[in-house]
């Protein structure tokens, strides 16, 4: 080993920015919008299942393959056998595709962050129709994208340590003060006990297999999980660092994150008397309009909310966008700057067309498959990618790797307990592919874009065939 690897400085850095990957979008902006369509309790209960029975078990697996093998998503695979390459290149794929819409959201909340204090608000009615105007625009949406990405750029380009970590370690912080103020504040309003009783209280009338592929989407999706970005991170791990406390505070704190974000926004939303099944719009339409009604101190909060919004989603994209230039330094030896460059263009290509999907072109969609771009990238990455990478991260580790050797590494040689090894190998090894498999089979079969399901299946099993081409 000629060139030392970079390494996280400290255990809190490295767990503010695994955390920082996990809570992002997902928890904030998707969560909230996901409940509310899925029915509320009962779609956070089945979710809480994945979340600690999978999620946590997968997370484990990440983090121990990339500190025992030292390489990101598509090396850690490769250096074990070339028949799983495969694996690793739809982790890449799928970093390039998340980071095809990522953004774009990103944009929208750096708008909203200048938004909020600059007139939305003066007008509560106008709020829907000026976030539709403001996301099918052809050109205002891209700016700020663009903007966004620069900020990924800045940070990814210092680095692990010095850029990575130490954002995270100032903006996480950040995000859990500010996040709170406005749940906080929410939960003091009259009427909101109304908002508990719909997330908290389980109405499993709305519940079909659509639930259950959507919340384990979303348990992946929300943990960073199923495309090598643990891994990735797990591979800048010191060898005394914690693995399976590590897993569990990440994972933990995503949740409570996401719960937390439930809470800012559904007793405010029912004491104001709106709707929970808005969708995608949920955060930019309800939420200004919930703080419009809060008289002088509004905007003030919602530009608080639409920071957080930021900063949790920021700290989420530079991961992914780390997951494809560490594959680029790692096994094509590229320079830091320079794959980073080279992959956020991509990226920006991706986005613009995402972007306009929404807008002049949103009577287009792609042949076939039924979809534009922002539901291609997203769909197919939530509904199909993560959820098969979670499997074959999962048969991977617990198939192809050796059961001594996971145990030694999460033990640190033996010198850090880990009392519950087996249940966590016997859930990691059965349980999670089985339930994935059937998760994700009865959900594809009863979607709402067959033709998209099919095409990704199909694409995960060509590449699995050339695998040892790749
Ligand atoms: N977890 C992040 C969120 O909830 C998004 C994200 C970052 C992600 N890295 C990832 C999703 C890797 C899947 C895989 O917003």
């Amino acid at each position: 080993m000629g060139t030392e690897r970079e390494n996280w400085s400290t255990r809190f850095g490295f767990l503010m920015a695994a955390a920082g990957s996990a809570v992002g979008l997902g928890n904030i902006w998707r969560f909230p919008y996901l409940a509310g369509a899925n029915g509320g309790g009962a779609f956070l209960l089945i979710y809480l299942g994945f979340v600690f029975f999978i999620g946590a078990t997968v997370m484990l697996a990440e983090f121990t393959v990339g500190r025992m093998t030292q390489k990101s998503a598509v090396g850690a695979y490769k250096s074990v056998s070339r028949n799983w390459t495969f694996a690793g290149i739809i982790g890449v794929l799928s970093a390039f595709l998340i980071m095809g819409f990522y953004p774009v959201v990103g944009g929208w909340a750096t708008a909203y962050v200048f938004k909020s204090v600059t007139g939305l608000l003066s007008e509560p009615s106008a709020i829907p129709s000026a976030f539709g105007a403001f996301i099918s625009d052809p050109v205002r949406p891209l700016a700020w994208m663009f903007l966004y990405m620069l900020f990924n750029i800045v940070i990814v380009i210092r680095g692990v340590g010095k850029g990575i970590e130490t954002a995270s370690k100032v903006l996480m912080p950040m995000l859990i003060l500010l996040l709170f103020s406005v749940a906080g504040y929410g939960m003091t309003l009259p009427g909101a006990i109304e908002g508990f009783r719909f997330l908290f209280v389980p109405d499993f009338s709305a519940v079909t297999a659509r639930t259950f592929l959507a919340a384990l989407g979303q348990a992946f999706f929300s943990l960073s999980l199923g495309m090598g970005c643990m891994v990735t991170y797990g591979s800048y791990l010191a060898k005394d660092t914690k693995l399976a406390s590590s897993a569990a505070i990440v994972t933990t704190m995503d949740t409570m994150f996401a719960i937390t974000a439930g809470v800012a926004i559904f007793p405010a939303l029912f004491a104001f008397g709106m709707e929970p099944t808005e969708g995608p719009g949920l955060v930019f339409v309800v939420v200004p309009q919930i703080f419009a009604q809060m008289g002088f101190i509004g905007p003030v909060l919602s530009m608080i909310f639409f920071i957080a919004l930021m900063i949790a989603a920021l700290t989420s994209s530079v991961s992914l966008l780390e997951v494809v230039v560490a594959y680029l330094i790692d096994e094509k030896k590229w320079p830091r700057k320079r794959a980073v460059i080279t992959t956020s263009v991509v990226m920006l290509v991706f986005c613009t067309l995402a972007s306009l999907s929404l807008g002049i072109w949103s009577n287009w969609t792609i042949p076939v498959l039924g979809v534009g771009f922002f539901d291609f990238f997203d769909i197919l990455t939530d509904k199909v990618f993560l959820a098969i990478g979670g499997m074959l991260i999962a048969i991977f580790t617990g198939f192809r790797l050796k059961k001594e050797d996971l145990k030694r590494e999460i033990t640190n040689e033996g010198t850090v307990p880990f009392a519950i090894f087996e249940l966590w190998y016997f859930l990691l090894k059965y349980v999670t592919p089985v339930a994935i498999g059937f998760v994700a089979f009865f959900g594809a079969r009863a979607a709402a874009q067959p033709a998209l399901m099919v095409f990704g299946f199909s694409f995960i099993a060509i590449l699995a065939l050339f695998s040892k081409k790749l």
